[in-house]
């Protein structure tokens, strides 16, 4: 399976990105132009080349959308004039077009501003690059994806490419995820589709994979011989909000255990891809998926915050999980009998997001009877184990937990958390996982996007 599209790929050339619903209240999408705004000011996004439409049904003018979008993106403490300057050139390139998701007419004539809008850039002819990125309930999906092909694909022969992002949730079970894959799959090819799993597209996680593979230290340590167990850790302490309706469908193991945080379990667990080649990396995380036995009911707490169903979205009988912890076990030679905890919970008494490599304590410890000092507690679990906590959230940090002799006086012993690494921000950086994300459709790179066959399984 290629990563790319087979032909007429092109990296330059005039760039249309559309994001279908750019109305709303704004809230999630907010924040999607905020990571465009950031590509635009580090100069992926050059305004020679790119035009930005947003699409929805509600009507209302460019220049509304731009007056809603500047006030958000203008947070008047701590920007330059520069920057402020640059907002609004940058919301110069935001047009907006009314029209429905299932029938032609709106389409036809989202497909006439992009046509224009190359032609504009492209007059000797070259290329068109149009990335669409839906941000809709997934019941949508299958028809406006019919109306991008049949309204908007690059007729013209300028070529270039089409790409389709789409956000989770990509259906609620195993039947509905087949069922969309399968509807989309009849429209587009599978190098064409971008399933968005953000966690895949933080700093972090992607840290993970060179600290496993290119250290001999961390190869020969992480396996069943020397690991006691994983711990994955998703903590929020706010409720759910704005969100209840769309929550109450899903529930915490849909919303995070099943993507987030299976996501994060593949790049701990997986083995060594062949090659940096996104599909080999793909290959990887799916042979984790099929090697995960099925979960053992005595394994899974569930629960719900009180008050959750005070939220006028949610039905007073509600029995939604906001709170789950499951312990899920992979069957093969590195990971038989360790097992990995996953815990995700709403309105929690933190915020937090990490994951805890525990490791086997040290056989006949010499020092077991010597006085000992905890001076960090790990996890609250007082013993001696050394261990890896790398936290996603709130900083971005890596620590190990080592034993130390404490003074000089005698031989008691401590426990210290050491930061082996934390992000430090040089040159150009990517500020968050969305960002990362929309370089990577524009690159063409999928390694960070889930593959139909992954869903599958997970
Ligand atoms: P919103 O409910 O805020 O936005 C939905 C928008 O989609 C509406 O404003 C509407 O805009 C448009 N729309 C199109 N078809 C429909 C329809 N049949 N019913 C309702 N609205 C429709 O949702 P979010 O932007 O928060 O999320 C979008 C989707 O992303 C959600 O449906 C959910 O499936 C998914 N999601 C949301 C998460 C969240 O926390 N919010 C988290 C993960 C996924 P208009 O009328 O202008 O066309
Ligand atoms: C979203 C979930 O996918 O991720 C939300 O739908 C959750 O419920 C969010 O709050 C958390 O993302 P992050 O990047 O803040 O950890």
């Amino acid at each position: 399976m290629g990563t790319r599209e087979s032909s007429n790929v092109s990296e330059t050339g005039s760039f249309s990105i559309v994001l279908l619903c750019a109305s709303g209240d704004l809230a999630e999408k907010k924040s999607l132009f905020l990571a465009l705004f950031h590509l635009y000011e580090k100069g992926f996004l050059p305004p020679t080349e790119v035009q930005i439409f947003g699409y929805a049904r509600t009507e209302i003018s460019d220049d509304e959308l731009r007056d809603q979008l500047r006030e958000y993106l203008i947070p008047a403490k701590y920007y330059s004039p520069k920057q402020v300057e640059d907002v609004w050139d940058f919301l110069n390139l935001i047009k907006y077009i009314s029209g429905s998701y299932d029938s032609e007419e709106g389409f036809r004539l989202l497909d006439k501003e992009i046509s224009e809008h190359e032609y504009s850039k492209n007059s000797g002819g070259g290329s068109s690059r149009r990335l669409f990125y839906l941000e809709l309930p997934p019941s949508v999906y299958p028809f406006v994806c019919n109306m991008i092909k049949t309204c908007c694909m690059n007729k013209s022969n300028l070529g270039g490419w089409t790409r389709i992002v789409v956000e989770k949730p990509f259906g609620k079970d195993l039947e509905s995820a087949e069922e969309l894959s399968t509807q989309i799959g009849e429209l587009f090819e599978e190098p064409q589709i971008y399933r968005i799993g953000h966690y895949l597209g933080k700093e972090l996680v992607q840290k993970m994979l060179v600290l496993r593979f290119a250290n001999q230290l961390f190869l020969s340590l992480w396996n069943r011989d020397n690991i006691d167990n994983v711990q994955i850790i998703f903590k929020e302490d706010f409720k759910v909000e704005v969100h209840g309706g769309y929550f109450d469908q899903y529930g915490i193991i849909r919303d995070i255990i099943q993507n987030h945080l299976l996501q994060v379990l593949c790049l701990v667990a997986m083995e060594r891809p062949v090659s940096l080649n996104p599909e080999h990396i793909r290959d990887e995380r799916v042979k984790v998926l099929e090697s995960v036995v099925p979960i053992s009911d005595d394994e899974i707490v569930l629960g719900q915050y009180e008050g959750y169903r005070d939220d006028p979205a949610v039905p007073d009988e509600s029995n939604t999980p906001t709170f789950a912890s499951v312990i899920l076990r992979i069957h093969n030679e590195r990971w038989e009998g360790v097992p990995f905890i996953l815990r995700a919970g709403k309105a929690l008494d933190s915020r937090k997001k990490e994951i805890r490599v525990q490791f086997k304590d040290v056989p006949d410890d010499i020092f077991k009877d010597v006085p000992h000092e905890i001076l960090l507690i790990f996890s609250g679990q007082k013993h001696r184990r050394n261990g890896f906590r790398i936290c996603l959230q709130p900083l971005e940090t890596i620590y190990m937990k080592l034993m130390y002799k404490l003074g000089n006086l005698n031989m008691s012993t401590h426990q210290s958390e050491q930061e082996l690494l934390y992000w430090r921000k040089e040159g150009v950086t990517i500020e968050d996982a969305y960002e990362n994300l929309i370089l990577d459709t524009i690159r063409g790179d999928q390694q960070q996007f889930v593959r139909r066959d992954e869903l599958e399984a997970s």
